[in-house]
């Protein structure tokens, strides 16, 4: 981490009522806090539209008897092994799964990846959630 730099902001105050309500239910301690992750925020999603290297988590939800889904998700996952870095399958119920995907790569491939999983028909729900790998903010 660099050094510590002060800086001062003007905002209009209405703004900055709603921006202190807003961190208060975040349960921040201090604005400072509140704007070292607003700017982190920002620049995470400048390293995904960039195509850098990221890391992110894949979840679905689908019923594993339906036919054929889970050999099709199975050839899709090793299609994109480069950038699979762990799974984790969780029997939630009788016929529902969780799956969580761990990813490192370029965020075009790990959305290609998670759009592939998600469109598979029987997923009843998927997500990606991008992150950083922190080098770089
Ligand atoms: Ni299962």
């Amino acid at each position: 981490m660099g050094k510590l730099v002060r800086f001062g902001v003007s905002l209009d105050q209405d703004l900055l009522e709603k921006f202190d309500r807003l961190i208060r239910e975040k349960n921040y301690t201090n604005r400072s806090e509140a704007f070292r992750d607003l700017i982190r925020e920002d620049l995470v999603k400048a390293e995904w539209k960039k195509n850098k290297e990221i890391v992110g988590a894949i979840t679905l939800i689908y019923n594993h008897h339906k036919r054929e889904l889970v050999n099709k998700l199975m050839d899709i996952q090793h299609d994109f092994g480069g950038i699979i870095i762990s799974s984790q399958h969780i029997h939630l119920d009788h016929n529902n799964c969780l799956e969580i995907i761990a990813v490192k790569g370029s965020s075009e491939h790990a959305q290609k990846l998670a759009d592939s999983l998600k469109s598979v028909k029987g997923v009843r729900h998927g997500t990606l959630s991008m992150s950083t790998t922190g080098k770089d903010i």
